[in-house]
């Protein structure tokens, strides 16, 4: 059983949408408009939403940006459910952050088979998408080389395509890493009109080998991106609703409040920090700043990855310094460089070094 909440001005449809969707077995609260939705969604968020868009008082654009910009609703699937009928109406409330897009002549079992099949892929524990960021304040850290290396773990372990999003503007290293040429790009994809749909998505996508899906950073001054291009959190969107995992190599993100939305797509944010004293500061101001954008706390896991063979500070010191768990520890891995330096990242060797065996269990936890 879910709880549905339905957001329509029309008695009618309200009433005709709690009899389904009771008779299907689920809880029902009811709205007439996007201000009362919002105030229903925001004291107890419900497991999906379906939204008219023409309302009084908050249309339906503005109900889908609120609930997106607000963390404990933000991954709440929201169909919009209109009269309208337009493709730019579709696109709009895409953009506004709805999930899906039926009109009001689809049939009562469509609406309801539709709704199952979104319920069905949120759901934790079942055959739940997962959006798994790779972050940290201090550069080098190895932020990219996890991500490029636990994308492939889950890759071949789970023998499902996995997407792996790299989010610098600018010349990111995923693909180098990956030993692809960057000819599409993240930023293609973000500048295509016909970007909404996993199809179109699908042209700016690298594969590798291993089962990989790169959106990678583009190579160019011209082509650079904004992280806070409009498109982006709706892209991530459409990304998790295709792929069981979807990795974002975060890069060097700030915590500005127009980008907020993209950290609240993430289900887990692996913290990447080295054994130093420096990156103990940037990973303090990474947790403040992380919070300050509302992603709850049990949603990060830190992960020290000890990125040279030199002294480091022991795991204990860390720990009690950043108040928290370290969920795994990367060694010094030699082979990781060279791994950088050929293209082929360290888990398609054989994956028997120690380091390779860290980033397979941490991979193997992400999954659990
Ligand atoms: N566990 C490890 N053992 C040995 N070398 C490592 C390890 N992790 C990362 N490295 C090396 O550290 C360097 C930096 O890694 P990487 O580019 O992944 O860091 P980053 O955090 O993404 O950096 P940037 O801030 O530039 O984005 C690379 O040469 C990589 O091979
Ligand atoms: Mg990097």
């Amino acid at each position: 059983m879910a709880h549905i909440l339905v957001v329509d001005d029309d008695q009618d449809i309200l009433r005709l949408l709690d009899f389904i969707l009771k008779r299907a077995g689920h809880e029902v609260s009811a709205a007439r408009d996007g201000v009362e939705g919002l105030a229903i969604a925001m004291e107890r968020p419900p497991d999906l939403i379906v939204a008219d868009i023409m309302m009084p008082k908050m249309n339906g654009y503005e109900f889908c940006r609120q609930i997106r910009a607000a963390s404990q609703t933000a991954q709440v699937p929201i169909i919009v459910f209109s009269a309208r009928f337009q493709p730019v109406d579709k696109q709009t409330a895409l953009e506004a952050g709805a999930t899906d897009y039926l009109p009001k002549s689809t049939s009562p079992e469509d609406l309801l088979k539709r709704i199952e099949e979104l319920l069905a892929e949120s759901t934790p524990g079942g055959t739940r998408n997962r959006a798994i960021g790779f972050f940290s304040m201090r550069g080098g850290a190895g932020v990219t080389s996890l991500a490029v290396n636990t994308a492939i773990a889950l890759a071949l372990v789970k023998k499902t395509k996995v997407a792996l999003v790299d989010l610098s503007p600018l010349g990111g290293h995923t693909a180098l890493m990956l030993g692809l040429r960057p000819s599409r790009t993240l930023a293609d994809a973000l500048n295509s009109p016909r970007l909404l749909t996993p199809d179109s998505l699908a042209e700016h996508i690298l594969p590798h080998s291993t089962g990989v899906h790169l959106l990678a950073s583009p190579p160019s001054f011209e082509a650079q991106f904004s992280p806070q291009h409009r498109h982006l959190p709706r892209l991530a969107r459409v990304l998790k609703s295709s792929y069981q995992f979807c990795l974002f190599d975060m890069s060097h993100q700030t915590f500005d409040e127009q980008i907020a939305s993209i950290w609240h797509q993430l289900d887990r944010v692996v913290l990447v920090l080295s054994p130093d004293l420096p990156s103990m500061q940037s990973t303090a101001m990474a947790l403040q700043g992380l919070a300050w954008v509302g992603v709850p706390a049990e949603k990060i896991w830190l992960v020290v990855n000890q990125i040279t063979p030199h002294y480091q500070l022991p795991s204990e010191t860390i720990q009690k310094s950043v108040r928290r768990e370290i969920v795994a520890t990367i060694p010094f891995e030699p082979a990781m460089v060279k791994a950088v330096n050929s293209g082929k990242p360290l888990m398609m060797s054989g994956g028997r070094s120690a380091g390779a065996t860290a980033i397979a269990r941490l991979a193997a936890r992400l999954v659990g």
